[in-house]
């Protein structure tokens, strides 16, 4: 008898999840990869086979034709991947109502602290946290982290001048690492003043310090990329007695679009993942479809950063380190929703202006 039950148990496991990978065939044979029982269409990020952008890119170009790729994450929850630039432009901006939170849930009795960073936040909580944040980040106050800035930049340069002493390798992070442990003592006991520090570090450190280390490691593959952006410095440094100024900082326009070129080849984030959070009539999938599919609140909406910034279509010779793809000219001509590095509409990195 307690074999039949067992048996029974696994067929209604086995027929559940035969059930629920039919999903998108249910809503109309909306098109997109075969999923695996359980897994989806996730296994190989399970395994380590394949990194999460190098997944959803490979969905991204398996339908060149689609405005969006139905998917299924991990227990055959259904998803869609977004590849229409303009689609992309609603999910994030204009239809912002229907997609205002991120799927990245914590729980917040255990752990407080990273509860007030706004990203995993959503509604009220979300606007409440992200305005406490906005405030820190007035022209003013980011004016006044100048001289602490130049300072961090000299310790910076001496630190390579006496590691490059001792041995020629080094790491970019490291060197962050150093100043900002003896910069950044925090006292404070209330846990809203931790938790916005914690947002600050989790936020702001690792994204700012990757995007170093890269631009560095790009400069140091491209010498004569590296000659334009030094020479660059050296007229706008000339021009103020050797320092660099506020004022020259904003000079730097081919440093700047150095930097943009370095957050499209090696993006912090290789997806934005938002949740569906009121029903959405999407667009045709194909040019030649009449039927349209509401996807439903609660289903997750990739938004493919990784695959839209190597996409040849978009950026010819996406392998290739360019920055004159940043200058401002060039820029123009491509829609503003293509570059994603800090993401787009209201929930726009908080730090995108201190970082520039
Ligand atoms: C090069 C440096 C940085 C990069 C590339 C970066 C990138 C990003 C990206 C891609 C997002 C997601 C945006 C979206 O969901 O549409 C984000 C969100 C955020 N970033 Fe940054 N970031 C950087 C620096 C910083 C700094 C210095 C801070 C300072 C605190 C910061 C604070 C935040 C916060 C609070 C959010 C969540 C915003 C929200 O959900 O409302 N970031 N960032």
């Amino acid at each position: 008898m307690f074999g039949l039950y067992v048996a029974l148990i696994v067929l209604a496991v086995c027929l559940y999840f035969k059930w629920s990978c039919s999903y998108w065939t249910r809503r109309g044979n909306v098109a997109g990869p075969k999923p695996l029982p359980i897994f989806g269409n996730l296994f190989e990020q399970l395994t380590g086979q394949k990194h999460f952008g190098e997944i959803f890119e490979e969905m991204y170009r398996a339908f060149p034709e689609a405005s969006w790729v139905g998917y299924y994450k991990i227990s055959n929850q259904p998803g869609i991947v977004v590849r229409d630039l303009e689609l992309v432009r609603e999910v994030l901006t204009s239809s912002f109502s229907s997609f205002n939170q991120n799927d990245f849930h914590i729980d917040e009795t255990i752990d407080p602290l990273v509860a007030y960073n706004p990203f995993v936040q959503a509604g009220d909580r979300w606007k409440e946290r992200r305005n406490q944040m906005t405030s820190v980040f007035t022209m003013n106050r980011i004016r006044a982290t100048f001289p602490l800035v130049q300072q961090v930049a000299q310790d910076f340069v001496q630190f390579i001048a006496r590691t490059r002493k001792m041995d020629c390798h080094f790491e970019a992070k490291d060197a962050m690492y150093d100043n900002l442990s003896e910069n950044g003592t925090v006292e404070a006991n209330e846990n809203h003043i931790v938790g916005h520090s914690v947002t600050f570090l989790s936020e702001g450190f690792e994204t700012s310090s990757t995007m170093m280390s890269y631009l560095l490691y790009e400069l140091a593959s491209n010498p004569a990329i590296q000659d334009k952006v030094v020479q660059e410095l050296r007229t706008v440094m000339n021009e103020s007695d050797a320092q660099l100024t506020e004022a020259g900082l904003h000079k730097l326009v081919y440093m700047e679009a150095a930097m943009m070129e370095t957050l499209r080849m090696h993006t912090p984030t290789f997806t934005l993942p938002r949740i569906c959070t009121k029903d959405f009539e999407l667009p045709p999938q194909f040019p030649t479809d009449t039927k349209r599919v509401t996807l439903r609140s609660g289903t997750s909406v990739v938004i493919p950063v990784y695959a839209i910034h190597y996409d040849p279509e978009i950026y010819p010779s996406p392998y290739v380190f360019d920055p004159e793809r940043f200058l401002e000219e060039n820029r123009q001509s491509r829609p503003r929703h293509a570059f994603l590095g800090f993401g787009e509409g209201p929930r726009l990195c908080l730090g995108k202006l201190f970082s520039h």
